[in-house]
């Protein structure tokens, strides 16, 4: 039984987990900076790297008090250290450099994207690559064939804005508090996802990419149009058929992909995997063509330090390990890793 205890802070979240084996979470620390950054209409970089700053010991302390164990039970630590904000990365990444050189345990870096897949690996034990996997993120939309645990090929990605993107910024449009993604999937779902037409922006020669800044764009076209001409339009309308039109895109090339690519073991991750028409869209996709569909818990499609740790067994039984001169990256390819 290897315990690994993880630390994730690349955006707004501050969280650490003690997992056994990449698949059994012992505790789980969130601390959310949400509220704050909602003041501002969006993360504030600096604010989020204090706040990490402020949070990390207590929340990796609390993570061990709520598994019932000391540093003294644990095997290794892992650490979020790309991609992110940069500076809200480094304080996790630092703290957990620290805490490896004083506890003389082995340190695991570990890809948010990555993470993002394997909270998979909780929510479904018996899942096991290789798959194909939507990862949809606020900052990523990425259709991924994960070969292996550690080893991934990108199969398609979005040109411009990414999905969790589109859904906040629609949701600004609208006047819903940051991130608005969630509650436009809320009120999306008293709407008709067919008063309103938008486009299906495709890229040419290239059938799995995605952009979604035209959709922005459509939607806003549609709300000033209607503003000039004094109509008040039904938000929920609006906001189903802007949610139908993204999920379509996002169903369209995944389904796509996977029949190209004659995969029929399909994954979804990330934020936006929580949204309630993605996956009944996909639900239904899987089920129609007799497919495997997998998603993780609604609990563990945002950030946490659980999926930290489950990919960051998997890194580290591959082999994977970090020195003190680890750095932390803005960006960085999921195939990198
Ligand atoms: O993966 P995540 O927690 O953070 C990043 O790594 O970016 O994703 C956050 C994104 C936000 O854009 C948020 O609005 C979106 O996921 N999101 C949703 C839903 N829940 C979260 N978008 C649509 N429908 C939802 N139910
Ligand atoms: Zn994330």
């Amino acid at each position: 039984m290897m315990k690994i205890l993880a630390i994730e802070s690349s955006c707004d979240e501050t969280a650490a987990a003690v997992v056994e084996d990449g698949r059994t979470v012992l505790s789980s620390v969130i601390a959310s900076q949400v509220e704050e950054h909602r003041l501002y209409g969006g993360v504030v970089p600096e604010i989020a790297s204090r706040r990490h700053a402020e949070a990390i010991v207590p929340v990796v302390t609390e993570a061990l008090a709520q598994a019932e164990l000391t540093l003294a039970d644990i095997d290794a630590l892992a650490v979020t250290y790309a991609p992110g904000l940069i500076g809200a990365l480094l304080v996790g990444v630092n703290f957990a450099k620290g805490l490896s050189l004083s506890a003389g345990l082995p340190l695991v870096p570990v890809h948010h994207l990555r993470s993002h897949i394997a909270s998979n690996y909780i929510s479904n034990p018996e899942l096991k690559p290789p798959f194909l996997c939507l990862v949809v993120s606020g900052g990523h939309s990425h259709i991924v064939m994960a070969e292996d645990y550690t080893k991934m090929t990108i199969i398609g990605r979005t040109r411009d804005d990414a999905a969790g993107e589109a859904f906040d910024k629609a949701a600004r449009t609208m006047g819903m508090p940051y991130p608005g993604g969630i509650e436009l999937d809320k009120v999306a779902e008293d709407g008709d996802p067919h008063a309103f037409k938008l486009p299906r922006p495709i890229v040419h020669g290239a059938p799995y990419d995605f952009s979604f800044s035209g959709l922005k764009t459509a939607v806003l076209n549609l709300l000033h149009n209607a503003a000039q001409k004094g109509e008040e339009l039904n938000k929920a309308d609006v906001c189903a058929s802007f949610r139908y039109a993204v999920v379509d895109c996002l169903v369209t090339n995944f389904v796509k992909a996977a029949q190209d690519l004659g995969v029929t073991k399909l994954v979804i991750a990330g934020g936006v995997s929580a949204n309630s028409l993605l996956r009944r869209t996909l639900a239904a996709a899987c089920e129609q063509r007799g497919w495997e569909l997998y998603m993780p818990e609604k609990a563990l499609c945002g950030d946490n330090a659980a999926m930290v740790g489950a990919q960051g067994y998997y890194e580290f039984i591959s082999g994977r390990r970090a020195d003190s001169d680890l750095n932390a990256y803005a960006t960085m390819s999921i195939e990198e890793g």
